[in-house]
């Protein structure tokens, strides 16, 4: 398993350019489940959670050609509406093959995702969803079990808001005979962008980004074109490594309408934050930043996919931030990893208190979430000169960042990806 070795110190300059978003690559490739011939997706990023993904969508019956930014995936003869427990396990985005399925060949097993790192993470509001379309729906040894004769659309109000339950009623329902209509709904950007590739297929989507969805279902649906919307969650992560590192950096094709509720928590934390056409430039002089206090909520509230990232810039500002969890029931994993660093942070229940301005040495440390990876790799961009962080089990980080290590460097960073490190 790989490393990441960041010797700190150094500030940020230069341009990073943002890649296409995962979150919104996932759903998007599952998408093409639901018509025969050609799509083509551009700007997919060359991340694990894809490889995963065109992995699942071949074991399907797909043929797909995955070579990021630009993958192509056409129906096979044969349909094999089965995905197994061996890649559900890597990725528990792959129960959005679940509706496609369903939706286009009236049946599916899809391994049920367990708990993971963060959560229990339930998918209780998928099948709910599902039943009210008309799915008949059982568990079986592990696996969810789904039948149909033609979906039909329905009203669906979710309990809670869940992306990728929106997002897998959504390529349910554009398959689905008559009217669906979605309430409370998840708002992230990432859901309104496969709104955009369902209309582009024939569906009538309309109110993706809100919470409430009307989908028209169609007969039949046709191939896409399609180029995927930055990464709101990596442009995010780079500007906390700019402002905890201190620089001035250029993220070119940010997507700066995504992340009000960061930018605006950065700003009152002292960072500067300006759009150039469709770059962002970050910015962090001398002057020490702010504490300040974050609460996670479902978008456009603060994204739990960047708590941790804060947290770490809240290590090195002036005064105590107190950062809630409101998402997922254990996402502070990275918690005990930055104390490891000298961080001072105390937790109570789903509230962080982190107290700043302690220095945060070297040390070797690791995560098994993905976000929580990243935040350790700018903890290890905030220490002295002569400190050695070596972030392990990077393959965490591999499922969600291009190539991070390279990204940074190029910008002034001491950051190399050590090979087969022991993790
Ligand atoms: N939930 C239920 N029942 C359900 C579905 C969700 O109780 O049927 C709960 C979850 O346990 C959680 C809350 O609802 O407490 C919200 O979860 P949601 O379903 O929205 O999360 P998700 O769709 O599984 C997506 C992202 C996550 C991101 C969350 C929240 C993808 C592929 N994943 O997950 O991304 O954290 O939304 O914004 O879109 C990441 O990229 O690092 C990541 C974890």
């Amino acid at each position: 398993m790989d490393a990441i070795r960041v010797r700190g110190g150094r500030r940020l300059e230069g341009i990073i350019p943002i890649s296409g978003a995962k979150n919104a690559a996932l759903p998007i490739l599952c998408a093409t489940l639901l018509s025969d011939g050609e799509s083509l997706l551009r700007n997919v990023p060359a991340l694990r959670d894809i490889d995963t993904t065109s992995a699942l969508l071949r074991f399907l019956g797909r043929k797909v050609d995955a070579s990021p930014p630009l993958v192509r995936v056409f129906a096979g003869s044969d349909v094999r509406p089965e995905a197994p427990y061996e890649l559900v396990k890597q990725m528990r985005a792959s129960i959005m093959v679940l509706g496609p399925l369903l939706a286009r060949f009236g049946r599916a097993k899809v391994s049920l995702p367990g708990g993971c790192q963060i959560g229990s993470r339930p998918v209780d509001q998928h099948l709910k969803g599902l039943e009210a379309l008309g799915a008949t729906i059982s568990v079986q040894r592990g696996y969810i079990v789904a039948e149909c004769k033609r979906l039909r659309g329905n009203e669906v109000v979710f309990d809670i808001p869940t992306v990728t339950g929106t997002e897998n009623l959504m390529m349910a329902a554009a398959l689905a005979k008559g009217r669906t209509t979605l309430v409370n709904c998840a708002r992230e950007p990432e859901v309104e962008e496969l709104g955009r590739v369902l209309n582009k297929m024939g569906a009538i989507v309309d109110g993706a980004g809100t919470d409430v969805i009307h989908i028209e279902g169609r007969d039949e649906l046709a191939p896409f074109d399609h180029a995927i919307v930055a990464d709101r969650i990596e442009a995010g992560t780079y500007m906390v490594a700019v402002a905890a590192a201190g620089g001035d950096v250029l993220l070119e094709n940010a997507p700066l309408e995504y992340l009000e509720a960061v930018v605006a928590k950065l700003r009152q934390a002292g960072v500067e934050i300006g759009r150039e056409g469709s770059s962002v430039r970050v910015r962090r002089g001398e002057k020490p930043l702010r504490a300040i206090d974050i609460t996670t909520a479902p978008h456009p509230g603060f994204p739990t996919d960047m708590q941790a990232q804060m947290m770490v810039l809240m290590c090195v500002a002036q005064g105590t931030a107190r950062i809630a969890e409101t998402i997922f029931e254990n996402r502070f994993m990275h918690v005990p990893e930055l104390r490891r660093m000298g961080a001072m942070i105390d937790v109570d229940g789903h509230t962080a208190h982190v107290h700043g301005g302690v220095p945060l040495t070297g040390a070797k440390v690791m995560a098994t979430d993905l976000r929580a990876s990243a935040s350790l790799v700018i903890a290890g961009l905030v220490t002295a000169e002569n400190e050695e962080t070596d972030v392990l089990r990077v393959y965490h980080l591999d499922r969600g960042y291009e190539h991070m290590e390279t990204k940074l460097a190029n910008v002034g960073a001491d950051t190399t990806r050590i090979k087969g490190e022991a993790g």
